[in-house]
């Protein structure tokens, strides 16, 4: 197999791309990349994220679809989360290579959504689950099952480690979980997006979209930021290891995003989430000073394209400093976007059009 070209090293394409190409009218969100604001129906995500548990910031994306309301979702969540875990014994007898995503993603494909649960909660709600019984088998423990009366993000730390989390910590995941919930059109929910135009069922196009995510360019870079963390190792450390990076052409991951000239919303509301839990933490520490050292070393090594801070980088000190294994970065990403993904599913099916573009023929005529 031959090695795919790294984007270094490619051609620049400007069709590759579809920068700047307009693929849906959405109500749901608003990504402004020149002012570094990101609206989620309405409301910026700074007046969602830390201030309303993931239930209710769903059930605000939610409002235009009958789904349900807000004070209905935390109990329907719960019962999605009941009736996914029946499915977890299939997970179980898996083969022990699969890694946790590809465990979520085949207890997905396998989940009953029978209509006695709408789709979007049984899908939603079903992830949680699967996540916390994915790493649990992954480390030879037995998957905890729900308790159905607990918010998502308590429950999902309580499934994972067996005990009951502190209430800072599932606070700082809420946080996470809502300022992750919905991004405009992302190359996941775009993904999620044209499967759904097919008419195809909402599992199908999560799980699409879940593919879309696992890509390091997109959801995949905080296990790798934190890789980076720890191999730059010390603060006094940043400076020469990133120009070193810098100059072999590497990108810093955390850094840098499509739509964002200016600082991504996220990372802000996730460092204050931090700051929340006490920023003592060594590693915050060291974190900020890798920041501080990365944006003046890539303003310096890019001068003509404003690069700052991602979402991902403060997602991994974040989900690090409560205890959150790396390996879970990705599947977390994905448990909290599912929401927003199927809201884009049904706000797309309800054109009834099929997304569908066309290509521009580059290749040899025939003779
Ligand atoms: N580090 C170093 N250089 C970078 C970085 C980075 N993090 N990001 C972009 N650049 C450089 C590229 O090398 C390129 O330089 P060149 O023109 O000299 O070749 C230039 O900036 C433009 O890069 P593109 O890939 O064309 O920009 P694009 O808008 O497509 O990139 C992306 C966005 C993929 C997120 C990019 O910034 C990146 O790879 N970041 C690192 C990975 C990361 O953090 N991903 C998570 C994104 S957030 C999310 O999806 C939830």
């Amino acid at each position: 197999m031959t090695e795919a070209p790294s984007p270094a090293r490619m051609t620049p394409d400007p069709i590759a791309g579809l920068e700047g190409v307009v693929a849906a009218n959405t109500a749901l969100s608003h990504v402004d990349g020149q002012n570094g604001i990101l609206i989620l129906r309405g409301q910026r995500i700074e007046e969602i994220a830390g201030k309303m548990p993931f239930e209710s910031a769903v059930a605000h994306l939610w409002r235009d679809f009958d789904i349900t309301g807000a004070s209905a979702l935390r109990a329907a969540f719960g019962e999605a989360r009941r009736s996914a875990f029946q499915v977890v014994p299939l997970l179980e007898a898996a083969s022990p290579e699969l890694s946790v995503y590809e465990r979520m993603q085949l207890g997905l494909a396998a989940l009953p959504v029978t209509g006695e649960i709408p789709a979007a909660i049984a899908v939603s709600g079903a992830l949680p689950v699967f996540l916390a019984a994915s790493h649990r088998i992954a480390n030879g423990l037995t998957p905890l099952a729900p308790d159905s009366t607990l918010e998502t993000a308590t429950d999902l730390l309580r499934m994972l480690s067996g005990e009951t989390p502190p209430e800072a910590h599932a606070d700082a995941l809420n946080r996470y979980l809502v300022t992750i919930l919905d991004h405009g059109l992302n190359a996941s929910t775009f993904t999620a997006r044209v499967i759904g135009s097919t008419q195809a069922d909402l599992k199908q196009a999560v799980l699409g979209a879940m593919g879309a995510l696992s890509g390091p360019l997109h959801g995949g870079a905080p296990g790798p930021v934190l890789d980076m963390i720890d191999a730059i190792g010390t603060p006094e450390n940043a400076d020469a290891w990133i120009t070193d990076a810098l100059a072999r052409k590497e990108r810093l991951m955390g850094f840098g995003h499509r739509i964002y000239r200016t600082r991504d919303p996220r990372a802000d509301v996730l460092k204050a989430g931090l700051r929340k839990l006490g920023a003592d933490n060594p590693k915050v520490r060291l974190a900020e000073s890798i920041e501080k050292a990365a944006l003046a070393a890539l303003r310096k090594a890019k001068p003509d394209r404003p690069l700052d801070t991602n979402v991902e980088f403060y997602t991994a000190v974040l989900l690090d400093a409560i205890g959150i294994d790396r390996t879970l970065f990705t599947p977390l990403f994905a448990t909290g976007r599912t929401p927003g993904w199927c809201a884009h599913v049904l706000e797309q099916q309800a054109t009834g059009k099929l997304i569908r573009p066309s290509s521009r023929y580059v290749g040899p005529q025939p003779a």
